[in-house]
């Protein structure tokens, strides 16, 4: 009978086939299941002299049931391994990989040299009113400075009946962090600004980023050891020279033109140099004029301070060494890899 099992079970040619089997065995009908419940009626001594032999009968039928188990499981794997392929020698797809634009990382850079200095980054709306962008500043109507911005006005006023415009730089955040009234202030403001205007060097929208400070006792010392440490660490060397020039803006006074000193290399300007061949203006600044902090709501007699406005295209190309701004914004990936942006 175990020949006959066994050889049952070896000719199971499925597992359909191999449960087909153990059921003729070990199912409750099973040849084995009846031989082991003859046991029961056996007198003590045929049970003794019986029982090893039905025991070694089932156990021998279920070794061999599991072991071809075993193996039908084995082949199930081995063909959906077969089936299923996975080539790791196939090339990987690169995929879409992106990179910072230029003015985002001078962006960033600019907030990281100004936090160490204490400065928080502030923010405000490019859709702007002239009471913000002018008015505020010192530039009342009729001033001969709102022509020379250029500004983009837009047909309807908001309902205090001020002109609504895309500002034109970003002095209205100094004007809306003073209103603000939390002083002292220490905050850059970064942001996109927009002027009638397009050649090689002018782009209807640009970045400029804005510094003010705002407490007791600020001087122009403070001003320009600010500048100063921030040019420094902007372009990453020590000797360079600033040299401020008289110049004019309503919303401070006095004011200055700042320009950094290049050296001639090759026949390229390269920041730098405690002996500059030349002068490259980066940015205007001055102390607040007290009638801008009046406008503010802040006393004069007790908050001084100064402020600084600087373009931020400007100063990536000067330290990527970028020609041309309207670049900038064309989106064109040729370009910003060759500058060692893109991907
Ligand atoms: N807002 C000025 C400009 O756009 C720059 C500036 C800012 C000058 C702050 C002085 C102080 O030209």
């Amino acid at each position: 009978l175990q020949e006959e099992l066994l050889a049952r079970i070896a000719a199971a040619d499925s597992a359909e086939a191999l449960e087909a089997a153990r059921i003729h065995a070990l199912g409750k009908q099973g040849v084995v299941t009846a031989l082991l419940k003859t046991l029961g009626a056996m007198s003590p001594e045929e049970r003794l002299a019986r029982a090893p032999a039905i025991q070694g009968l089932r156990e021998a039928v279920a070794a061999a049931l599991q072991a071809r188990k075993t193996g039908f499981e084995r082949a199930a794997l081995d063909a959906r391994l077969a089936a299923e392929t996975l080539d790791l020698s196939l090339p990987v797809e690169p995929g879409e990989r992106g990179s910072i634009h230029p003015v985002s990382q001078v962006m960033d850079e600019l907030a990281e040299i100004f936090a160490d200095l204490g400065f928080a980054v502030a923010t405000g709306p490019e859709i702007e009113d002239d009471w913000h962008n002018f008015t505020a500043l010192n530039i009342p109507d009729a001033h001969p400075a709102r022509a020379m911005h250029d500004t983009f006005y837009f047909d309807r006023t908001d309902e205090s009946g001020r002109k609504m415009l895309l500002r034109t730089h970003t002095s209205p955040v100094q004007i809306r962090t003073m209103v603000q009234g939390a002083v002292p202030i220490r905050i850059i403001a970064p942001g996109r600004t927009y002027r009638s205007d397009s050649d090689a060097t002018h782009t209807p929208m640009f970045h400029q980023v804005e510094g003010l400070v705002i407490d007791r006792g600020i001087t122009l010392g403070h001003l320009k050891w600010t500048l100063e440490t921030f040019v420094r660490a902007y372009f990453e060397r020590d000797d360079i020279v600033l040299r401020l020039r008289p110049s004019y803006f309503p919303f401070t006074e006095p004011s200055m033109e700042v320009d950094v000193g290049y050296q001639l290399i090759g026949g390229k300007r390269v920041i730098g140099g405690n002996e500059p061949d030349g002068w490259m203006e980066i940015l205007g600044s001055g102390m607040v004029h007290p009638k801008v902090i009046a406008a503010c709501g802040l006393d004069p007699e007790q908050w001084q301070g100064f402020a600084f406005g600087c373009g931020i295209d400007r100063l990536a190309m000067l330290k990527y060494g970028m020609d041309d701004l309207r670049a900038f914004f064309d989106g064109d990936l040729r370009w910003l890899r060759h500058y060692g942006f893109g991907a």
